[in-house]
């Protein structure tokens, strides 16, 4: 398909049809933050990941939510149409995650006690990653071959645009102390101690063991094996994990990779 069938555009940026819409993004900027937390990712940097972390820490281990409700209604994507039909099912603190640049964050949300935690991997991997995610995803342009790929990368051709501007804007808020960084290699580096960090972030005195539960729930192994995140659900058309799973390394390029 073309890239005018599969993508609308957004203020310069492409979203794809499948799950963005005229009205999900009205929504979106209508949408009244309070005490809320929100996990901030450019595609392929960690986003399921903390569509897991974020609702086990905030139910302190409850294991509930991870096994009952899909990642994509548990913990919405703030731009995607599936957020105003789960809305009101959400608990407070609510758990969202967004691709949004910072300057496509909504009023309300720099009014609002809501918290952030950007999540940045080194590009390397996410070039990677997201070239076997276009070749996956029915909802994504055909990747190409992984040279014109990468150009369209560099370029920032891609949905969500270029991955420097999108640190970069995060980089330069206005939060203070309402937003945190982390990176995915540190995640993979010490689960527990990110863990443990994003917890005090977000005022939750865990206990070592609700920690070593979360952590073991939130391992790449153990969420490929949940159906409420690895994608099993939904329809091949969508994603095809013959093609390659969502799930694919869960790997890093180097550890070395922090915000300096
Ligand atoms: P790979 O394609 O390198 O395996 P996103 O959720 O932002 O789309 O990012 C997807 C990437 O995060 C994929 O990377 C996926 O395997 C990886 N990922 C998801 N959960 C993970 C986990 N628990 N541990 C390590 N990597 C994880």
């Amino acid at each position: 398909m073309s890239r005018e069938e599969l993508y609308i555009q957004y203020h310069g940026l492409f979203l794809p049809k499948e799950t963005h819409s005229v009205n999900s993004l009205k929504f979106a900027q209508e949408f009244s933050f309070e005490n809320d937390v929100i996990a901030v990712t450019y595609p392929k940097s960690g986003t399921v990941w903390m569509q897991e972390i974020l609702p086990l820490i905030l139910n302190d281990g409850d294991l509930t939510q991870i096994q009952t409700i899909p990642n994509w209604d548990r913990t919405p994507w703030l731009e995607e149409t599936r957020l105003a039909v789960v809305v009101d099912q959400l608990k407070s603190p609510r758990a969202l995650v967004t691709h949004f640049p910072y300057h496509f964050m909504p009023a309300s949300f720099h009014q609002s006690k809501a918290k952030a935690i950007y999540v940045m991997r080194n590009p390397k991997d996410v070039i990677v990653s997201s070239y076997y995610f276009h070749q996956m995803a029915g909802f994504l342009e055909d990747p190409g071959t992984f040279d014109e790929f990468l150009d369209k990368f560099l370029d920032g051709n891609l949905v969500f645009g270029k991955w420097t501007d999108h640190v970069k804007s995060w980089k330069h808020n206005n939060l203070g102390d309402r937003i945190m960084f982390i990176t995915y290699e540190e995640m993979k580096e010490d689960l527990p101690a990110a863990l443990r960090r994003i917890s005090s972030f977000l005022g939750k005195n865990l206990s070592d063991e609700t920690i070593h539960t979360i952590a073991e729930h939130c391992s790449f192994n153990a969420m490929k094996d949940n159906p409420m995140s690895n994608f099993s659900l939904v329809p091949k058309i969508y994603m095809d994990s013959d093609k390659s799973p969502f799930f694919r390394k869960g790997k890093y390029f180097t550890s070395s990779f922090t915000f300096v």
